[in-house]
Protein backbone atom coordinates (compact mmCIF):
# COMPACT_ATOMS: atom_id res chain seq x y z
CA UNK A 1 0.00 0.00 0.00
CA UNK A 2 1.99 3.16 -1.21
CA UNK A 3 0.52 5.51 1.61
CA UNK A 4 2.73 8.01 2.82
CA UNK A 5 1.91 8.99 5.84
CA UNK A 6 3.37 12.80 7.07
CA UNK A 7 5.16 13.26 10.55
CA UNK A 8 2.13 14.75 12.04
CA UNK A 9 0.26 11.16 11.48
CA UNK A 10 1.01 8.79 14.14
CA UNK A 11 1.79 5.19 12.75
CA UNK A 12 -1.74 3.10 11.85
CA UNK A 13 -1.60 -0.46 11.30
CA UNK A 14 -4.19 -1.24 8.06
CA UNK A 15 -6.33 -4.50 8.64
CA UNK A 16 -7.02 -6.29 5.40
CA UNK A 17 -9.79 -5.91 3.07
CA UNK A 18 -11.61 -3.64 5.25
CA UNK A 19 -12.80 0.19 4.37
CA UNK A 20 -10.29 1.89 7.32
CA UNK A 21 -10.73 5.75 7.91
CA UNK A 22 -7.93 7.51 9.12
CA UNK A 23 -8.40 10.61 10.84
CA UNK A 24 -7.48 13.59 10.73
CA UNK A 25 -4.77 12.85 8.51
CA UNK A 26 -6.04 10.94 5.97
CA UNK A 27 -9.70 11.15 6.09
CA UNK A 28 -10.41 8.83 2.94
CA UNK A 29 -10.91 5.48 2.58
CA UNK A 30 -8.54 2.93 2.46
CA UNK A 31 -9.38 -0.06 0.38
CA UNK A 32 -5.73 -2.85 0.78
CA UNK A 33 -7.55 -4.91 -1.81
CA UNK A 34 -8.12 -2.45 -4.06
CA UNK A 35 -4.69 -0.84 -4.18
CA UNK A 36 -5.38 2.87 -4.67
CA UNK A 37 -2.19 5.59 -5.30
CA UNK A 38 -2.94 7.98 -1.83
CA UNK A 39 -1.49 11.87 -2.05
CA UNK A 40 -0.53 13.23 1.10
CA UNK A 41 -2.96 15.94 2.48
CA UNK A 42 0.31 18.45 1.62
CA UNK A 43 0.60 17.23 -1.83
CA UNK A 44 -3.28 18.18 -2.40
CA UNK A 45 -4.18 21.41 -3.80
CA UNK A 46 -5.95 23.72 -1.32
CA UNK A 47 -9.26 25.28 -1.99
CA UNK A 48 -8.52 29.20 -3.30
CA UNK A 49 -11.81 29.87 -1.18
CA UNK A 50 -11.68 30.83 2.58
CA UNK A 51 -14.52 28.53 2.92
CA UNK A 52 -15.67 26.51 -0.09
CA UNK A 53 -13.89 25.29 -3.28
CA UNK A 54 -15.18 26.24 -6.81
CA UNK A 55 -14.21 23.96 -9.57
CA UNK A 56 -13.09 25.17 -13.12
CA UNK A 57 -14.73 22.28 -14.50
CA UNK A 58 -18.25 23.27 -13.48
CA UNK A 59 -21.70 21.34 -13.30
CA UNK A 60 -24.23 24.23 -12.43
CA UNK A 61 -24.63 21.98 -9.47
CA UNK A 62 -24.30 23.77 -5.78
CA UNK A 63 -24.25 20.51 -3.37
CA UNK A 64 -23.69 20.01 0.59
CA UNK A 65 -23.51 16.35 1.66
CA UNK A 66 -24.67 16.06 5.02
CA UNK A 67 -22.73 12.95 6.36
CA UNK A 68 -19.73 12.90 4.59
CA UNK A 69 -17.91 11.30 6.87
CA UNK A 70 -20.33 8.38 6.49
CA UNK A 71 -20.16 4.88 4.64
CA UNK A 72 -22.95 6.63 2.30
CA UNK A 73 -21.72 9.82 2.35
CA UNK A 74 -17.97 8.57 1.24
CA UNK A 75 -19.92 6.37 -1.19
CA UNK A 76 -21.63 9.16 -2.40
CA UNK A 77 -18.70 11.17 -3.24
CA UNK A 78 -17.18 7.85 -4.96
CA UNK A 79 -20.74 8.29 -7.53
CA UNK A 80 -20.02 11.78 -7.92
CA UNK A 81 -16.10 11.22 -8.82
CA UNK A 82 -16.89 8.26 -11.16
CA UNK A 83 -19.53 10.36 -12.77
CA UNK A 84 -17.77 13.23 -13.16
CA UNK A 85 -20.28 15.41 -11.38
CA UNK A 86 -17.92 17.79 -9.78
CA UNK A 87 -20.08 20.60 -8.15
CA UNK A 88 -19.28 23.87 -8.77
CA UNK A 89 -19.98 24.55 -5.09
CA UNK A 90 -19.50 21.87 -2.06
CA UNK A 91 -20.15 21.59 1.48
CA UNK A 92 -19.04 18.81 3.32
CA UNK A 93 -21.25 18.58 6.20
CA UNK A 94 -20.72 15.78 9.57
CA UNK A 95 -21.58 15.85 13.30
CA UNK A 96 -20.31 18.33 15.50
CA UNK A 97 -17.31 16.09 16.34
CA UNK A 98 -15.92 16.07 12.75
CA UNK A 99 -16.23 19.92 12.25
CA UNK A 100 -13.30 21.57 10.87
CA UNK A 101 -11.64 18.10 10.27
CA UNK A 102 -10.35 17.88 6.40
CA UNK A 103 -11.78 15.66 3.64
CA UNK A 104 -10.44 14.96 0.25
CA UNK A 105 -12.97 15.20 -2.88
CA UNK A 106 -11.93 15.15 -6.41
CA UNK A 107 -8.13 15.50 -5.08
CA UNK A 108 -9.06 18.72 -2.84
CA UNK A 109 -8.79 19.01 0.26
CA UNK A 110 -12.12 20.23 2.02
CA UNK A 111 -12.99 20.83 5.71
CA UNK A 112 -16.29 19.53 7.68
CA UNK A 113 -18.50 22.26 7.62
CA UNK A 114 -21.54 22.46 10.40
CA UNK A 115 -25.17 22.80 9.22
CA UNK A 116 -25.57 26.48 10.35
CA UNK A 117 -22.46 27.34 7.95
CA UNK A 118 -24.15 24.82 4.78
CA UNK A 119 -27.35 26.39 5.22
CA UNK A 120 -25.85 29.91 5.00
CA UNK A 121 -24.34 28.72 2.05
CA UNK A 122 -27.19 28.14 0.06
CA UNK A 123 -26.79 24.98 -1.70
CA UNK A 124 -29.60 23.78 -4.12
CA UNK A 125 -29.53 20.25 -2.81
CA UNK A 126 -28.46 18.62 0.32
CA UNK A 127 -27.83 15.34 0.21
CA UNK A 128 -28.33 13.37 4.02
CA UNK A 129 -26.79 10.45 5.28
CA UNK A 130 -26.93 10.84 8.85
CA UNK A 131 -29.33 8.74 10.74
CA UNK A 132 -32.95 9.61 11.41
CA UNK A 133 -32.46 12.02 13.95
CA UNK A 134 -30.33 15.01 12.22
CA UNK A 135 -32.67 14.39 9.05
CA UNK A 136 -35.64 15.10 11.35
CA UNK A 137 -33.95 17.74 13.12
CA UNK A 138 -32.35 19.24 10.28
CA UNK A 139 -34.10 18.73 6.84
CA UNK A 140 -36.81 20.84 7.70
CA UNK A 141 -34.48 23.91 8.30
CA UNK A 142 -32.71 23.48 5.13
CA UNK A 143 -35.76 23.26 3.39
CA UNK A 144 -37.10 26.47 4.90
CA UNK A 145 -34.21 28.10 3.39
CA UNK A 146 -34.82 27.10 -0.24
CA UNK A 147 -32.69 24.06 -0.34
CA UNK A 148 -33.87 20.68 -1.61
CA UNK A 149 -33.02 17.74 0.79
CA UNK A 150 -32.73 14.46 -0.83
CA UNK A 151 -32.69 11.98 2.44
CA UNK A 152 -31.49 8.26 2.84
CA UNK A 153 -32.57 7.98 6.24
CA UNK A 154 -35.83 6.43 7.26
CA UNK A 155 -37.09 9.71 9.05
CA UNK A 156 -39.71 10.75 6.25
CA UNK A 157 -40.15 7.82 3.47
CA UNK A 158 -43.70 7.03 4.62
CA UNK A 159 -44.79 11.03 5.37
CA UNK A 160 -47.67 11.01 2.55
CA UNK A 161 -46.78 14.36 1.57
CA UNK A 162 -42.75 13.21 1.15
CA UNK A 163 -42.21 11.36 -2.26
CA UNK A 164 -40.43 8.49 -2.07
CA UNK A 165 -38.31 8.15 -5.27
CA UNK A 166 -36.41 5.49 -7.78
CA UNK A 167 -35.88 7.54 -10.42
CA UNK A 168 -35.97 4.91 -12.92
CA UNK A 169 -39.87 4.27 -11.57
CA UNK A 170 -41.27 7.45 -10.42
CA UNK A 171 -38.80 10.51 -10.80
CA UNK A 172 -42.33 12.23 -12.77
CA UNK A 173 -44.05 12.34 -9.45
CA UNK A 174 -41.24 15.28 -8.34
CA UNK A 175 -41.71 19.06 -8.98
CA UNK A 176 -40.09 22.22 -7.90
CA UNK A 177 -42.38 22.50 -4.43
CA UNK A 178 -40.98 19.11 -3.02
CA UNK A 179 -37.84 20.21 -1.47
CA UNK A 180 -37.75 16.96 1.62
CA UNK A 181 -37.56 13.83 -1.16
CA UNK A 182 -36.90 10.43 0.49
CA UNK A 183 -34.53 7.96 -0.90
CA UNK A 184 -36.23 4.10 -0.03
CA UNK A 185 -33.97 1.93 2.02
CA UNK A 186 -31.05 -0.05 0.52
CA UNK A 187 -33.37 -3.62 0.23
CA UNK A 188 -36.50 -2.10 -1.31
CA UNK A 189 -34.82 -0.41 -4.18
CA UNK A 190 -33.13 -3.31 -5.92
CA UNK A 191 -36.36 -5.11 -5.02
CA UNK A 192 -38.87 -2.63 -6.43
CA UNK A 193 -36.23 -2.21 -9.44
CA UNK A 194 -37.09 -5.54 -10.68
CA UNK A 195 -40.29 -5.99 -9.46
CA UNK A 196 -41.65 -2.43 -11.42
CA UNK A 197 -41.77 -3.61 -15.25
CA UNK A 198 -42.85 -7.15 -13.70
CA UNK A 199 -45.97 -5.60 -12.18
CA UNK A 200 -46.47 -3.22 -14.99
CA UNK A 201 -47.31 -6.22 -17.30
CA UNK A 202 -47.81 -8.99 -15.29
CA UNK A 203 -49.90 -7.66 -12.34
CA UNK A 204 -48.07 -8.60 -8.82
CA UNK A 205 -50.58 -9.81 -6.31
CA UNK A 206 -48.23 -11.25 -3.81
CA UNK A 207 -44.37 -11.34 -3.02
CA UNK A 208 -42.22 -13.31 -0.43
CA UNK A 209 -38.93 -11.99 -0.08
CA UNK A 210 -36.05 -12.91 2.23
CA UNK A 211 -33.15 -10.90 2.61
CA UNK A 212 -29.68 -11.89 3.54
CA UNK A 213 -28.35 -8.07 4.38
CA UNK A 214 -24.58 -6.95 4.29
CA UNK A 215 -22.89 -5.65 7.41
CA UNK A 216 -22.54 -1.43 5.53
CA UNK A 217 -26.31 -1.51 5.64
CA UNK A 218 -25.99 -1.06 9.22
CA UNK A 219 -23.21 1.72 9.26
CA UNK A 220 -19.52 2.24 10.38
CA UNK A 221 -19.77 0.62 13.57
CA UNK A 222 -21.38 -2.35 12.04
CA UNK A 223 -18.12 -2.95 9.66
CA UNK A 224 -16.07 -2.15 12.60
CA UNK A 225 -17.20 -5.30 14.64
CA UNK A 226 -16.94 -7.44 11.94
CA UNK A 227 -13.41 -6.22 11.40
CA UNK A 228 -13.05 -6.38 15.10
CA UNK A 229 -13.75 -10.35 15.11
CA UNK A 230 -12.06 -11.49 12.55
CA UNK A 231 -9.16 -9.90 13.70
CA UNK A 232 -9.80 -11.34 17.43
CA UNK A 233 -10.35 -7.99 19.05
CA UNK A 234 -12.39 -7.20 21.78
CA UNK A 235 -14.61 -3.85 20.36
CA UNK A 236 -17.60 -2.10 20.52
CA UNK A 237 -20.75 -4.80 19.57
CA UNK A 238 -23.27 -2.56 16.92
CA UNK A 239 -25.36 -5.86 17.03
CA UNK A 240 -26.59 -8.06 19.89
CA UNK A 241 -24.34 -11.05 18.42
CA UNK A 242 -20.85 -11.73 16.74
CA UNK A 243 -21.36 -11.51 12.79
CA UNK A 244 -18.84 -13.55 11.63
CA UNK A 245 -19.60 -16.81 11.55
CA UNK A 246 -23.03 -16.45 12.02
CA UNK A 247 -26.17 -14.37 10.59
CA UNK A 248 -29.47 -13.45 12.74
CA UNK A 249 -33.00 -12.74 11.30
CA UNK A 250 -33.31 -9.36 13.19
CA UNK A 251 -33.09 -6.42 11.01
CA UNK A 252 -34.10 -3.07 12.84
CA UNK A 253 -36.02 -3.27 16.35
CA UNK A 254 -39.16 -5.79 16.80
CA UNK A 255 -42.11 -4.78 16.98
CA UNK A 256 -45.17 -5.89 18.56
CA UNK A 257 -46.80 -7.91 16.05
CA UNK A 258 -42.94 -10.32 15.52
CA UNK A 259 -42.05 -8.63 12.78
CA UNK A 260 -38.74 -5.69 12.60
CA UNK A 261 -38.81 -2.73 11.39
CA UNK A 262 -36.53 -3.09 8.57
CA UNK A 263 -39.87 -5.89 7.06
CA UNK A 264 -41.88 -3.70 7.69
CA UNK A 265 -40.06 -0.45 5.84
CA UNK A 266 -39.75 -3.04 2.73
CA UNK A 267 -43.65 -3.84 2.78
CA UNK A 268 -44.70 -0.42 3.29
CA UNK A 269 -42.09 0.67 0.87
CA UNK A 270 -42.70 -0.73 -1.76
CA UNK A 271 -46.33 -0.41 -1.82
CA UNK A 272 -45.72 3.40 -2.10
CA UNK A 273 -42.97 3.71 -4.99
CA UNK A 274 -44.90 1.32 -6.65
CA UNK A 275 -48.59 2.89 -5.85
CA UNK A 276 -50.38 0.33 -5.02
CA UNK A 277 -51.45 -0.45 -1.82
CA UNK A 278 -53.19 -4.20 -3.00
CA UNK A 279 -49.88 -5.53 -3.35
CA UNK A 280 -49.20 -8.24 -0.78
CA UNK A 281 -45.89 -8.65 0.32
CA UNK A 282 -44.22 -10.42 3.33
CA UNK A 283 -41.06 -10.75 4.55
CA UNK A 284 -37.75 -11.73 6.34
CA UNK A 285 -34.86 -9.54 6.98
CA UNK A 286 -31.74 -10.96 7.68
CA UNK A 287 -28.07 -9.72 8.75
CA UNK A 288 -25.57 -12.35 6.80
CA UNK A 289 -21.82 -11.83 7.50
CA UNK A 290 -20.99 -10.61 4.30
CA UNK A 291 -19.11 -6.67 4.23
CA UNK A 292 -21.28 -5.05 1.25
CA UNK A 293 -24.04 -6.04 -1.15
CA UNK A 294 -27.59 -7.42 -0.03
CA UNK A 295 -28.75 -10.50 -1.75
CA UNK A 296 -33.06 -11.13 -1.81
CA UNK A 297 -35.04 -14.49 -2.43
CA UNK A 298 -38.08 -13.43 -4.59
CA UNK A 299 -41.38 -14.82 -4.89
CA UNK A 300 -43.63 -13.35 -6.39
CA UNK A 301 -47.48 -14.02 -7.90
CA UNK A 302 -48.44 -12.69 -10.78
CA UNK A 303 -52.66 -11.81 -11.73
CA UNK A 304 -51.71 -12.82 -15.39
CA UNK A 305 -49.39 -16.06 -17.15
CA UNK A 306 -46.38 -15.01 -18.38
CA UNK A 307 -43.66 -17.21 -20.22
CA UNK A 308 -40.23 -17.30 -18.69
CA UNK A 309 -38.33 -15.96 -22.23
CA UNK A 310 -40.32 -12.80 -21.52
CA UNK A 311 -38.96 -12.50 -18.45
CA UNK A 312 -35.73 -12.43 -19.15
CA UNK A 313 -36.37 -10.13 -22.19
CA UNK A 314 -38.15 -7.91 -20.25
CA UNK A 315 -35.45 -7.73 -16.98
CA UNK A 316 -32.81 -7.84 -19.54
CA UNK A 317 -34.14 -4.22 -21.38
CA UNK A 318 -35.30 -2.56 -18.53
CA UNK A 319 -32.44 0.06 -17.35
CA UNK A 320 -30.20 -0.41 -14.25
CA UNK A 321 -30.85 -4.40 -14.38
CA UNK A 322 -27.85 -6.46 -14.88
CA UNK A 323 -29.49 -10.26 -15.82
CA UNK A 324 -26.98 -12.74 -14.57
CA UNK A 325 -28.49 -15.92 -15.04
CA UNK A 326 -26.76 -19.00 -16.77
CA UNK A 327 -26.57 -21.80 -14.80
CA UNK A 328 -24.92 -24.51 -16.83
CA UNK A 329 -21.79 -21.75 -16.15
CA UNK A 330 -22.51 -21.35 -12.51
CA UNK A 331 -23.22 -17.70 -13.27
CA UNK A 332 -25.77 -15.99 -10.86
CA UNK A 333 -25.90 -12.69 -9.01
CA UNK A 334 -23.81 -12.54 -6.15
CA UNK A 335 -22.42 -9.56 -3.84
CA UNK A 336 -18.73 -9.87 -4.81
CA UNK A 337 -19.60 -9.30 -8.29
CA UNK A 338 -22.11 -6.44 -7.25
CA UNK A 339 -19.52 -4.48 -5.47
CA UNK A 340 -19.00 -0.83 -6.42
CA UNK A 341 -21.77 -0.84 -9.16
CA UNK A 342 -24.57 0.58 -9.83
CA UNK A 343 -26.81 -2.01 -11.21
CA UNK A 344 -29.04 -4.65 -10.00
CA UNK A 345 -28.26 -7.44 -10.57
CA UNK A 346 -30.78 -11.03 -10.91
CA UNK A 347 -30.84 -14.36 -11.67
CA UNK A 348 -32.07 -17.89 -10.79
CA UNK A 349 -34.85 -16.64 -13.28
CA UNK A 350 -37.62 -20.11 -12.58
CA UNK A 351 -41.10 -20.49 -12.98
CA UNK A 352 -42.46 -21.62 -9.29
CA UNK A 353 -44.61 -24.80 -10.17
CA UNK A 354 -46.21 -24.97 -6.77
CA UNK A 355 -49.14 -22.12 -7.62
CA UNK A 356 -50.39 -20.88 -11.28
CA UNK A 357 -48.26 -17.93 -12.56
CA UNK A 358 -45.38 -18.16 -9.79
CA UNK A 359 -42.13 -17.19 -10.22
CA UNK A 360 -38.47 -17.38 -8.56
CA UNK A 361 -35.38 -14.93 -8.88
CA UNK A 362 -32.70 -13.52 -6.75
CA UNK A 363 -31.84 -10.32 -7.02
CA UNK A 364 -28.51 -8.21 -5.57
CA UNK A 365 -26.79 -5.09 -5.41
CA UNK A 366 -24.38 -3.04 -3.72
CA UNK A 367 -26.55 -1.34 -1.03
CA UNK A 368 -24.48 1.94 -0.75
CA UNK A 369 -24.62 2.14 -4.19
CA UNK A 370 -27.80 1.50 -5.78
CA UNK A 371 -29.00 1.17 -2.60
CA UNK A 372 -28.40 4.52 -1.27
CA UNK A 373 -25.60 6.52 -2.72
CA UNK A 374 -26.24 5.98 -6.60
CA UNK A 375 -29.92 6.58 -6.11
CA UNK A 376 -29.72 9.80 -4.36
CA UNK A 377 -27.30 10.97 -7.01
CA UNK A 378 -30.01 9.82 -9.33
CA UNK A 379 -32.50 12.15 -8.06
CA UNK A 380 -30.28 14.99 -8.05
CA UNK A 381 -29.22 15.05 -11.17
CA UNK A 382 -32.72 14.31 -12.75
CA UNK A 383 -34.07 17.73 -10.44
CA UNK A 384 -31.10 19.67 -12.43
CA UNK A 385 -31.71 18.02 -15.75
CA UNK A 386 -35.72 19.42 -15.05
CA UNK A 387 -34.73 22.71 -13.87
CA UNK A 388 -36.69 21.56 -10.40
CA UNK A 389 -33.97 23.19 -8.24
N1 LIG B 1 -25.55 1.81 4.95
C1 LIG B 1 -26.50 1.62 4.05
O1 LIG B 1 -26.52 0.66 3.26
C2 LIG B 1 -27.62 2.59 3.96
C3 LIG B 1 -28.48 2.49 2.88
C4 LIG B 1 -29.52 3.37 2.78
C5 LIG B 1 -29.67 4.33 3.73
N2 LIG B 1 -28.83 4.42 4.79
C6 LIG B 1 -29.05 5.49 5.77
O2 LIG B 1 -28.06 6.50 5.60
C7 LIG B 1 -27.74 7.07 6.86
C8 LIG B 1 -26.26 6.97 7.12
O3 LIG B 1 -25.86 5.61 7.10
P1 LIG B 1 -24.31 5.18 7.13
O4 LIG B 1 -24.32 3.74 6.93
O5 LIG B 1 -23.50 6.04 6.21
O6 LIG B 1 -23.93 5.55 8.66
P2 LIG B 1 -22.51 5.88 9.30
O7 LIG B 1 -21.42 5.24 8.54
O8 LIG B 1 -22.66 5.61 10.74
O9 LIG B 1 -22.34 7.48 9.11
C9 LIG B 1 -23.13 8.45 9.76
C10 LIG B 1 -22.80 9.84 9.26
O10 LIG B 1 -23.69 10.79 9.88
C11 LIG B 1 -22.92 11.85 10.43
N3 LIG B 1 -23.64 12.48 11.53
C12 LIG B 1 -23.99 11.96 12.72
N4 LIG B 1 -24.65 12.86 13.47
C13 LIG B 1 -24.72 14.00 12.72
C14 LIG B 1 -25.25 15.30 12.94
N5 LIG B 1 -25.88 15.65 14.07
N6 LIG B 1 -25.14 16.21 11.94
C15 LIG B 1 -24.51 15.90 10.78
N7 LIG B 1 -23.97 14.69 10.53
C16 LIG B 1 -24.07 13.76 11.49
C17 LIG B 1 -21.64 11.17 10.87
O11 LIG B 1 -20.64 12.16 11.09
P3 LIG B 1 -19.38 11.87 12.07
O12 LIG B 1 -18.37 11.13 11.24
O13 LIG B 1 -18.94 13.23 12.44
O14 LIG B 1 -19.89 11.06 13.22
C18 LIG B 1 -21.38 10.30 9.64
O15 LIG B 1 -20.87 11.10 8.59
C19 LIG B 1 -28.62 6.35 7.89
O16 LIG B 1 -29.78 7.12 8.08
C20 LIG B 1 -28.93 5.05 7.22
O17 LIG B 1 -30.15 4.50 7.66
C21 LIG B 1 -27.79 3.59 4.92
Amino acid sequence: MPALLPACCPPVTLSPCYPVTLLPCYPVTLSPCHPVTLLPFHDLPISPFPNFHIFAKNIPMKLAVVGATGLVGREILKVLDEHKIYPELFIPVASPKSAGLPLEFNKTRYFIHSHEEAIAAKPQIAIFSAGGGTSKEWAPRYAAAGITVIDNSSAWRMNPEIPLVVPEINASILTREHKIIANPNCSTIQLVLVLAPLHAKYGIKRIVVSTYQSVTGTGAKAVKQLENERAGIAGEMAYPYPIDMNLFPHGGDFQDDGSTSEEVKLVNETRKILNDYSIRLTGTVVRVPVVGGHSESVNIEFSRDFEIRDIFDLLGSTPGIIVRDDIKNNIYPMPLEALGKDEVFVGRIRRDESQPNSLNLFVVADNLRKGAATNAVQIAEYLLAKGLV
